[in-house]
C-alpha cells in the first residue's frame, strides 16, 4: 500500500513509520512526506530514507482554501492507499476530505475525546487525570473528533512534568501508529458512521 506522511516536526512519528516499513512483509510503503514549514527534524528523516518530500506552507497561499487545494493535489500526485498525519498540526480543509476523508488517519496524544488540541498533554495534566494515552483517528470535518481506530492508555505518574508525560505518552502513541497502520493496510477498513472496522 502506498502511504503519504504528513508531519510539522520532530518526525519521531514518521520515524517509526520509515522503520517498519524496512520490512516488506509490513504492507505498506511511504512514498511522500509532506510538511506545512520548512526546517523541520522530520523532513531530513524522510530525506535520509531516500522519500521525496513535499513543503505547502499556508503563507505561500493568498487564501486557506487555495492552500487546501494546493496539498490535496501534492497528496493526490502520489496516489496514496491512506494519508496519515504524524504530529501534523494543520486542519486540513474540506476539498482534502472530500479526496480522503475515508482514509486520512492522525495520532493524537491523549485519549479522545478528552483534551484535544495541540496541547493534549499539558491539558491532561493540568485536570490531573491519572491515566491519559495516545488515540489513533480518521479526520472528520471537526478537531481530533473522528471515528477512532485504536487507543492505548498511559499512566500519568506523581512527578510527571509535561516533558515527561509527553515522553511516555509518545512511545506508546508509535508503537499504536506502526502496529495499526500495518493493520489496516494490509486487512483494510471500512468506516460506518462512528464505527471503523478491520476486517
Ligand atoms: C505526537 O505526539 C502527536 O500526537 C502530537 O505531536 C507529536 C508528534 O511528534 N500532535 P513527532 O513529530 O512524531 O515526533
Amino acid at each position: 500500500a502506498r502511504v503519504v506522511v504528513l508531519i510539522s516536526g520532530s518526525g519521531s512519528n514518521l520515524q517509526a513509520l520509515l522503520d517498519a516499513t524496512a520490512d516488506p512483509a509490513y504492507g505498506a510503503r511511504i512514498v511522500a512526506v509532506g510538511a506545512d514549514r520548512d526546517g523541520i527534524a522530520g523532513l531530513d528523516r524522510a530525506a535520509a530514507a531516500g522519500v521525496p518530500t513535499f513543503v505547502d506552507r499556508i503563507a505561500d497561499h493568498p487564501t486557506r482554501e487555495d492552500w487546501d487545494a494546493s496539498l490535496t493535489a501534492h497528496v493526490a500526485a502520489h496516489q496514496p492507499d491512506l494519508v496519515v498525519s504524524a504530529g501534523f498540526l494543520k486542519l486540513v480543509g474540506p476539498r482534502f476530505l472530500g479526496a480522503f476523508g475515508d482514509r486520512y488517519l492522525n495520532t493524537h496524544n491523549t485519549l479522545l475525546p478528552a483534551f484535544p488540541g495541540i496541547h493534549g498533554p499539558r491539558d491532561a495534566l493540568a485536570y490531573g487525570v491519572k491515566v491519559t494515552g495516545a488515540t489513533l483517528f480518521f479526520v472528520d470535518a471537526g478537531m481530533d473528533t473522528g471515528p477512532i481506530v485504536a487507543q492505548v492508555a498511559v499512566p500519568v505518574c506523581d512527578d510527571d512534568d509535561v516533558e515527561t508525560l509527553t515522553e511516555r505518552i509518545k512511545e506508546a502513541e508509535r508503537r499504536q501508529l506502526v502496529e495499526q497502520v500495518g493493520r489496516l493496510v494490509r486487512e483494510g477498513w471500512t468506516i460506518t458512521g462512528r464505527k471503523v472496522t478491520i476486517p
